[in-house]
């Protein structure tokens, strides 16, 4: 029973389809491969010779054997470790190794995968559903003036819907990330949402500066933001459920130190510890707090309806309309 609900869905529909980030590029190196557990979901993910990274479902046709758990690497497929089967990156079984034919649906499901701006994504659609959005490439990445991408994640127990929820919540910036706002307002564009804000908050003496951000969310798991603080930064913020209740944010940031320009390792750390930590002081709120479907608004809230309405078309396949700022 279990076994048939596996192979009619890709992903439990309870969770938003798009795309989503399963690894830093730079945490699989070539021939590695690695058991993955998303969306109460077993995955392989590996990296083959060529430097492709392949997402595959976890369990091998033959006897069901998982594939991140001793399975190797040999060119771009991978074989299983229990009876050596080899599945190419189609996840189609190319070969058994002692067996004159190969059973026509010995498969397993791949899943599409993107690599670019030091992330492994893939898309998780419901239903057969296909990407209808991309995530775009993070130019400052390229360039020597930004500093090398720094990474942090962290584990925690809520769902999708309250992280998201942030890029609303207009009234928690003083309160939550002490920033007082002059001006906020929500744009959604199909598949993207973006949040401006323009605040003030303090530099790392303590001095009051402008903080100006724009953060858009592509498709319901990605967002990167632009924040303009003590240094030009941008921002990576995403989210992949692990299970019901239990997701993994990953954070990464760069920031612009300008060309030829090392900064002083702690100058660096502080400030990547510090929008580091911005993004992680949500967590205690989202971690003990309860799911609200009707909450009580006022007019100062920030449009938290909108953003739910916006969040719940990534269930369905048709994104809501044309561009709109909703404040
Ligand atoms: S279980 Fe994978 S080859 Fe037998
Ligand atoms: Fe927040």
């Amino acid at each position: 029973m279990e076994d048939s609900l596996e192979r009619t869905s890709r992903e439990p529909s309870k969770f938003a389809r798009g795309w989503y980030l399963v690894s830093w590029s730079a945490d699989l190196e070539l021939g590695e491969v690695k058991p993955l557990r998303y969306f109460g979901k077993d995955f392989v993910l590996f990296r083959g010779g060529a430097g492709t990274a392949t997402l595959l479902d976890a369990h091998c046709p033959h006897l069901g054997a998982h594939l991140g758990y001793g399975g190797r690497v040999e060119g771009n497929d991978i074989i299983c470790p229990f009876h050596a089967w080899r599945f190419g990156t189609s996840g189609r079984c190319t070969e058994v190794p002692y067996a004159s034919r190969i059973p026509p649906r010995a498969a397993v499901h791949a899943y599409r995968v993107q690599e670019h701006s030091g992330m492994i994504v893939a898309y998780f659609g419901g239903n057969g559903s296909e990407p209808d959005y991309e995530v775009p490439v993070i130019e400052e990445l390229a360039d020597d003036a930004w500093t090398p991408l720094e990474r942090a994640e962290i584990e925690i127990a809520t769902q999708p819907r309250e992280v998201i929820e942030n890029i609303a919540d207009r009234a928690h910036f003083l309160p939550v990330h002490n920033t007082l706002l002059d001006d906020f307002e929500v744009i959604i564009d199909g598949p993207r949402a973006t949040q401006r804000s323009l605040g003030r908050g303090h530099n790392l003496q303590g001095e009051p500066i402008p903080v100006v951000s724009v953060a858009t969310y592509h498709g319901p798991a990605i967002q990167f933001t632009r924040l303009q603080w003590a240094y030009d930064m941008v921002l990576i913020n995403s989210h992949i459920p692990i299970e019901d209740n239990k997701l993994l944010l990953r954070f990464g940031v760069i920031l612009r130190a300008g060309k030829g320009v090392t900064l002083p390792p702690e100058v660096l750390e502080a400030h990547v510890a510090a929008a580091r930590n911005g993004y992680f002081e949500d967590v205690a709120i989202w971690e003990n707090k309860r799911w609200r479907d009707r909450p009580l608004l006022t007019d100062g809230d920030g449009p938290i309806a909108e953003v739910r309405k916006w969040y719940n078309s990534f269930f369905s396949n048709a994104f809501a309309s044309p561009t709109r700022s909703v404040r």
